[in-house]
């Protein structure tokens, strides 16, 4: 092995067409690098560390002038590749049994899951439909078929970390307004004037209405704009735009939405959703970012999840005071994780019986009878959650008596700018495939410009093959994980934790880019659900069959009379199911598109998938596949 490589860098040819690689010293350098640390896969501590730390430096070296990626792409590729992989193995080392980690860290895997999603930025700018050419993919041992599944489970941990981490911080009601804060809508809807699609008369009248609601300005640019650098392309007025808005010092934050989100919610603020999520982290969090922290009481009005709900010590009202400590029963899960509605209760006066949720109903079998219980939450009263059962016993949940928490619904004490860490400047979702630029929330501040010039210059000076995400990314991580992978031992902490810049905080996907229900299938991610502040239309490009689906949801948003439940919108209220919209029809493929609900719309489109397949060949069902066209792209 070892006489192989050095045959292989002796005959330069040989080696830069296989590796399709450009033959010079700094490269050459990257590649030995990269060998040593291909080799280290196999070897355990601190060889490990070194070659690890080695590569890291290389690789952050030869990223730091981005169009030099381009004479040695697939070896960058495999350089962000093998750390992720030598990460991964200290996370599994740490955690046996499962490579992406277990709780306490709530499957979270920072480090590694950015480095693939550097991964994925360059093999983007391969042009090559996403897939690495098999040549160099070899020379190099990487493969895309793993980088993308993995980046897709290594994002549900995220979420999952993500739905924990909002859990701990002061929740802000939906319709939460600083009237202090000036924010500023940005959307450049510049589509010729004969173009198809409806977006260009719907979404200006659309910004307007929620604009005028809640008193933002708004700056819809019905052209493209022609500031920030000479000669921009069309395809990075995005950052250019925002920048020169945020250098105009009017604003306070810029809202950067595409032209083809529809604000659906005119209620929901952007105000809430920035005091949301520019929380100062929480102290306990801040140490380490892992120990298991005691959940907080839940938000009044919360929708909880039923079995976990029920998880824990009850006290049976039946019981007397003396009794009480040694006939408290325990409820738990069912062992098998995939049975999600199954528990099991335990104590000295009932033994161990099995019981099943539906809705908030609990069932139990006692062996001599099944008897139905109501789970009732009391939230009048000590904010303790009750098993009101059909033969009168009463069983009340020791959850330490906590009550509730209010959100905040104005400023005011405990309610206003203290709660915010000044640091977070930049609000940002990500989904199946990393972070995303479609819609996004940006702080006036000197981070923030640099950071957006930055990113200009990348995508438009120094790589025009990336697109304004691609280079969002690159400065929002590349330095950041590369770094953190230099450092000779990686604890649980730095593993676990997102090198993601400070700076940017990701926040729910569902808060500012909600998709369609069938983009929300295929590509697994957050659907719309009434109370969202908008929703998005990725890959709707064709007037036929998504005018309608754009027109439906504008109609959707206009309609005042709609009724939505208070606080519609909070991560604490929203739940995925069958819209309440008198106007929705599930007769109706734009209604399913934009609404689903995700079980309906997945059932039409699996038979539609294979009625395709069926007859893909005749022309009758060419036609019907059209037809379909409706709901598939
Ligand atoms: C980056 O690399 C390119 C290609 O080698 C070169 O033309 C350019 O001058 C470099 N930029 C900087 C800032 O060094
Ligand atoms: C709720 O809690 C209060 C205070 O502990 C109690 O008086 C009341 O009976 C409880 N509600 C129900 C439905 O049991
Ligand atoms: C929006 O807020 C207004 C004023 O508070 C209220 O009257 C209206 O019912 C709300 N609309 C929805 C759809 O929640």
């Amino acid at each position: 092995m070892h006489m192989f490589l050095l045959v292989a860098l002796a005959t330069a040819t040989a080696w830069d067409v296989e590796l399709a690689c450009l033959d010079t010293a700094e490269w050459s350098k990257y590649h030995a690098a990269y060998e040593v640390a291909a080799r280290a896969t196999a070897l355990e501590g601190s060889d490990r560390a070194v070659s690890r730390a080695s590569l890291g430096k290389e690789l952050l070296a030869r990223t730091s002038n981005v169009t030099e990626v381009l004479s040695c792409n697939v070896g960058v590729v495999a350089g962000y590749y093998l750390l992720a992989h030598l990460v991964s193995q200290e996370v599994k080392s740490m955690n046996p049994g499962n490579i992406f980690g277990l709780k306490p860290f709530e499957h979270r895997t920072g480090l590694a899951y950015r480095l693939l999603q550097l991964a994925l930025i360059f093999i983007f700018t391969l042009r090559n439909a996403n897939r690495i050419p098999s040549g160099p993919a070899q020379a190099w041992g990487v493969t895309e078929h793993h980088i993308i599944p993995a980046l897709l489970q290594m994002r549900r941990g995220q979420d999952e970390w993500l739905k924990n981490h909002v859990q701990r911080l002061q929740p802000i009601s939906p319709s939460f307004r600083d009237p202090n804060l000036n924010i500023a809508i940005v959307s450049i809807c510049a589509y010729p004037a004969d173009h198809p699609l409806v977006l260009p008369k719907l979404t200006p009248a659309n910004r307007e209405t929620y604009a005028n609601r809640h008193g933002y300005a708004l700056r819809v640019h019905l052209e493209h704009p022609i500031i920030g650098a000479h000669g921009l392309g069309v395809q990075h007025a995005k950052l250019a735009t925002v920048l020169a808005y945020l250098q105009s010092n009017e604003f306070d934050w810029v809202a950067w939405l595409d032209c083809d989100s529809i604000i659906m919610n005119m209620n929901r603020t952007l105000d809430s959703i920035i005091y949301q999520y520019t929380q100062k982290r929480a102290e306990a969090e801040m140490e380490a970012g892992l120990k298991e922290a005691k959940n907080p009481a839940p938000v009044c009005g919360e929708k909880l999840d039923m079995p976990d709900l029920l998880i824990g010590e009850w006290s049976d009202s039946w019981v007397t005071d003396d009794l009480r400590e040694e006939s408290l029963i325990r409820i738990r899960r069912g062992e098998l994780a995939m049975d999600s509605s199954a528990v099991w209760a335990e104590a000295p006066q009932i033994g161990l019986v099995q019981g099943e949720v539906q809705g908030n109903q609990l069932e139990m079998d006692f062996g001599d009878a099944k008897l139905q219980a109501e789970i009732q939450w009391n939230i009048t009263g000590n904010g303790a959650v009750e098993l009101l059962w059909e033969n009168g016993a009463r069983w009340v949940h020791r959850v330490d008596h906590q009550s509730c928490r209010e959100p905040c619904r104005a400023i005011g004490p405990g309610c206003d700018s203290q709660l915010l860490d000044p640091e977070v400047n930049l609000l940002i979702t990500e989904e199946g495939w990393g972070l995303s630029s479609a819609n996004w929330l940006i702080k006036r501040s000197a981070w923030s410009m640099k950071f957006l010039h930055d990113a200009l210059t990348a995508a438009h000076v120094e790589l025009q093959l990336f697109g304004d995400q691609d280079a969002m990314i690159l400065h929002l991580m590349n330095r950041q994980a590369l770094e953190v992978v230099q450092e000779p031992s990686l604890e649980d902490a730095t593993l676990y934790q997102d090198p993601l810049d400070a700076h940017a905080a990701v926040i729910p996907q569902f808060e500012l880019n909600a998709y369609d229900a069938l983009n929300a299938l295929t590509m697994e991610c957050d659907a719309f659900v009434e109370g969202d502040l908008l929703v998005t239309f990725p890959q709707c490009k064709e007037a036929e069959g998504c005018n309608d689906v754009f027109e439906l949801a504008a109609e959707y948003a206009n309609d005042d009379g709609k009724l939505l439940e208070p606080d519609a919108g909070a991560w604490w209220r929203r739940q995925e199911s069958t819209p309440k919209w008198s106007r929705y029809s599930q007769l109706s493929s734009a209604a399913l598109r934009i609404f689903g609900p995700r079980p309906l719309i997945r059932e039409v489109y699996t038979q539609e998938q294979q009625l395709r397949k069926r007859c893909r060949s005749t022309s009758f069902c060419m036609r019907r596949a059209d037809a379909a066209h409706l709901l598939t792209f």
